[in-house]
């Protein structure tokens, strides 16, 4: 067993023996093959690091009670992956060769799944590059598809501690732009409002709708979901909001298994006295609780500074107990 003190796992970058790697070139991906090397060998011309041509994803790996290891909708991943790619004119990576690339390298790391209840997950991170001798700006002439992973613990504060949020002067994404999907550049342009939110000794920022400012639409770099004071689950609606596969779990999970009503709608940023609830959702912040939100002068609590509320809880225990293969999980959501 490898030599890692699994209770302390943050969410940061660790060497795993095994990467996935896999070329494009005059219109075909070649086979792909695992690699223990984690550097990537590019010309110092390619689109992904002049132009921003690349994507990439995030999903996790759980080790299960028995041993055995669980993957979550990684064909959402897939499909995600590919709509990426296709707003930056990448070439298509098939659904099979995306979960095949998945699967080779969390078998070939099986040893770094972190043990069942330590609370830790394999984070598995594709991504996809334009590469090759190219200037003017345009589509590359080369992709590389790489998928590598690490064992993480918790983004925000761990065991469902709830964190505090600001909201940013700045936007996320621009209306009809890229906000939709997983590219670099949205992570890129909210270092600046992040590190502006953690000096002010909140967890990261809350981005509102870019065309009105009226309406909350993303937490740092996860979805936000709110519970109201009838027992509504609801998360917002835009074009820029990037699809989180597990805000979408969280809508059916609520209704379905909670029985509640859940739904997309408007989060007006003056109207927070509405919820009971609010949270933060996404691969990797799993669900974390929003404990308040600072807006101008005004500082909103939701349920309270210090404990998790009780549907959050209820929610955080089916999505966690689905993953890690505790509870039974909807027709294929695991493998
Ligand atoms: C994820 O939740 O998987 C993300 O990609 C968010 C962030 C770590 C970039």
């Amino acid at each position: 067993m490898v030599d890692i003190n699994w209770d302390e796992l943050g969410f940061s970058y660790m060497k795993t023996p095994f990467r996935y790697r896999s070329h494009w070139k005059d219109g075909k991906w070649d086979e792909g093959e695992l690699t223990e090397d984690n550097q990537l060998h590019i010309s110092e011309s390619s689109p992904a690091i002049h132009y921003g041509q690349q994507c990439f994803e995030g999903l996790k790996a759980y080790r299960c009670k028995d041993g055995s290891i669980n993957l979550f909708r990684v064909d959402q991943n897939a499909k995600r992956f590919n709509q990426s790619g296709g707003r930056l004119l990448m070439p298509h990576v098939p659904e099979e060769k995306f979960i095949e690339a998945v699967k080779q390298v969390v078998l070939a790391n099986h040893e770094y799944v972190p043990p069942y209840g330590t609370g830790g997950t394999l984070y598995i991170r594709p991504l996809l590059i334009g590469t090759g001798d190219s200037m003017g700006i345009g589509p590359a002439p080369e992709y590389i598809f790489t998928v590598f992973c690490m064992p993480v613990g918790f983004i925000f504060k761990g065991d469902l501690e709830p964190s505090n949020f600001i909201v940013s002067d700045y936007d996320r994404a621009a209306p009809v732009g890229t906000g939709a999907v997983k590219v670099g550049g949205n992570y890129a342009s909210s270092l600046l409002p992040g590190e502006k939110a953690k000096e002010q000794s909140f967890s990261d920022c809350i981005y509102l709708d870019p065309q009105t400012h009226t309406k909350i639409e993303e937490v740092g770099s996860a979805n936000f979901f709110a519970i109201t004071k009838n027992n509504e689950f609801v998360t917002p609606i835009s074009p820029s909001i990037l699809p989180s596969i597990t805000k979408y779990s969280l809508l059916y999970l609520a209704q379905d298994r909670l029985g509640m009503k859940a739904y997309e709608g408007d989060v007006f940023i003056d109207e927070l006295d509405q919820f009971s609830e609010a949270g933060a959702c996404g691969t990797a912040a799993v669900i974390s609780p929003i404990g308040g939100i600072k807006y101008g002068d005004d500082f909103h609590v939701f349920y309270s500074e210090s404990e998790v509320g009780p549907v959050t809880k209820r929610l955080y225990d089916e999505l966690t107990g689905i993953q890690f293969g505790d509870v039974e999980a909807p027709k294929d959501w695991i493998i």
